[in-house]
């Protein structure tokens, strides 16, 4: 017998985590012939409140919500920290429970992928979307990350069924690859593009938050600091793109280390030399062994 989880909200009641596909689908059939709209909200879990504001944004939008908590092992290098990556699936169904998320999907790398589940796994059908976008910014040290991201978004897509999916602005390039996939792929689902929540001294929320000491914490304060000087300076007529990188730097706490600090158009990803509205400024940094990553949109 086939166990279907169709559960109602209620206080106590906890968001069931389903860790099978067939199971998934099944509970979607069952939403279907009451004709829910489906939100679908990816993550690889150890949640957070920028995690919390998509949800949210998803049951406003959405009759059933689905959560997948997975962290996807085609999406990380081999000197990445796929290994170490925080997994606490316990705290994040109680979160999912509290926002009254209908189904958490946990599925295991080898329900995703069977056995052979790493990013240079050759049995895979994988997406490749533009190189031009995958190859930039984060993709320039991180080879392979966006056709891992690309593939598994588009696997949880067709498993999920889902009408909307909810992405970070925080993940900026990643937003724009899976909006570029969509498109060229005429899925039938809408994207939902989320603000980006920051701390209220200014840090963007991460799950990789957790691995600053106080100290690097202090010092990644500096990343937004920086691209909020260069959003003041945009706003008092400042558009040199020159100038904006040499100011940023000025702000940037010296025991940071720079991977990147771009312009680039919103619309088209090109990069430009004069700011413009619709810019994207985005930055990549190490903080410590950390990796961060953060940006402004003029
Ligand atoms: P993860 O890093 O867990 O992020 C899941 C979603 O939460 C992404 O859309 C990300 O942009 C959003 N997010 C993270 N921090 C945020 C913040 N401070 N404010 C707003 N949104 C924030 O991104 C991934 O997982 C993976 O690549 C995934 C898409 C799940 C594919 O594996």
């Amino acid at each position: 017998m086939r166990l279907i989880f169709v559960q109602k909200k209620g206080k106590n009641l906890n968001t069931a985590v389903i860790n099978n596909i067939t199971d998934i689908k099944n509970t979607v059939k069952e939403w279907r012939k009451s004709n829910c709209t489906i939100g679908l909200v990816p993550t690889m879990g150890a949640l957070h409140n920028g995690h919390a504001s998509l949800i949210k944004k998803a049951k406003e939008t959405c009759d059933k919500v689905i959560v997948s908590v997975f962290v996807n092992p085609i999406q990380f290098g081999p000197s990445e920290d796929f290994d170490k990556y925080p997994r606490t699936l316990d705290k994040d169904q109680n979160l999912c429970s509290n926002l009254g998320v209908d189904i958490v999907f946990a599925p295991s790398a080898n329900e995703m992928y069977g056995e052979n589940n790493r990013l240079n796994n050759t049995d895979l059908t994988f997406v490749y979307p533009p190189f031009k976008f995958t190859d930039c910014l984060c993709g320039k040290t991180r080879t392979g990350h966006f056709d891992g991201v690309a593939t598994v978004v588009l696997k949880l897509f067709n498993i999920s069924g889902a009408d909307y999916a909810f992405f970070g602005q925080k993940d900026a390039q990643q937003l724009f690859i899976i909006n570029k996939m969509v498109k060229d792929l005429n899925l039938d689902i809408k994207i939902i593009p989320c603000p980006i929540v920051r701390e209220s001294d200014g840090l963007a929320l991460s799950s990789r938050n957790k691995y600053l000491s106080d100290e690097e914490r202090s010092w990644a304060l500096s990343v937004s600091k920086a691209l909020k000087q260069i959003k003041t300076l945009y706003s008092q007529g400042v558009t040199d793109t020159n100038i904006l990188f040499d100011t940023a730097i000025s702000i940037l706490n010296s025991n940071i280390e720079l991977e990147y600090l771009e312009f680039r158009d919103y619309n088209s990803f090109e990069p430009i030399k004069k700011l413009k509205d619709n810019s994207l400024v985005a930055i990549a940094v190490k903080v410590g062994k950390t990796r961060l990553i953060d940006n402004i949109i003029t």
